[in-house]
């Protein structure tokens, strides 16, 4: 199969030299990415900045802003059987970027920020997509309702979640899986590469089910 994983965080640039980000590590995508090629599959692995260096076998695209993510993860989404969105992609981004550096003062300073697009979403909502979903929520509290409700609105099969204040930045996670049909799925504490593998091992049959279903339904259409 061929899987998209995208990871690590986004730069969204305030001027030349400022830009607004996150703690994102890019440490569980890019295990996922070395789990998935380790089981044989195809990867594409789309990462924000991060100072990991990316597994040999896969094709590397690197990215700064969640604009250009955007874009990659569109060209290359249909060509995927699996995409798994762990990238922390800002919620933000600076309304006007300054050509240059904007100078300090005495006075208060305020940026105004607008919504970056929600790329998980914007796949989710695709009509007729053939690949399996998968996001990501770190959270701080209410970690299952936050996650359900990312599920239903996202219009994912499955979203991973986790306690944002064990897993940003660590080797070590502690997972929630939820499904699309209200299964739900616990990994305890482990370090990011056993949780890589079994992910990777959940996703695979969940597509290949997927796809078996769709299969039967073209049969029986036909
Ligand atoms: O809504 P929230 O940012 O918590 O959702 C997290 C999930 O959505 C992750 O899978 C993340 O990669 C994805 N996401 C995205 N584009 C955004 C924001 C989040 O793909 N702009």
């Amino acid at each position: 199969m061929r899987f998209l994983i995208t990871a690590g965080p986004t730069r969204e640039p305030i001027d030349p030299v400022r830009y607004i980000s996150n703690r994102s590590s890019g440490k569980m995508g890019y295990a996922i990415a070395e789990a998935a090629l380790e089981a044989g599959h195809d990867v594409i692995l789309i990462s924000g900045p991060a100072s990991l260096a990316p597994p040999r076998k896969a094709k590397f695209i690197s990215v700064s802003t969640s604009d250009e993510m955007f874009d990659a993860v569109h060209r290359h989404a249909d060509k995927s059987e699996v995409c798994v969105l762990c990238a922390a992609v800002a919620d933000y981004k600076p309304a006007q970027v300054s050509p240059v550096k904007i100078k300090k003062g005495n006075a208060e300073f305020s940026l105004e920020l607008m919504p970056t697009r929600d790329i998980l979403q914007s796949l989710g909502l695709q009509e007729r997509h053939k690949f399996l979903l998968v996001g990501f929520a770190a959270e701080t509290d209410h970690i299952e309702e936050n996650a359900a409700k990312k599920l239903r609105e996202k219009n994912c099969d499955i979203i991973v979640a986790n306690d944002a204040r064990i897993g940003m930045e660590t080797d070590e996670n502690k997972l929630l899986i939820l499904f699309r049909d209200g299964e739900m799925n616990k990994i305890s504490h482990a370090p990011k590469q056993n949780l890589a593998r079994e992910l990777v091992e959940i996703f695979s049959k969940f597509a290949t089910k997927k796809f078996d279903k769709e299969n039967v339904m073209i049969t029986e259409r036909t």
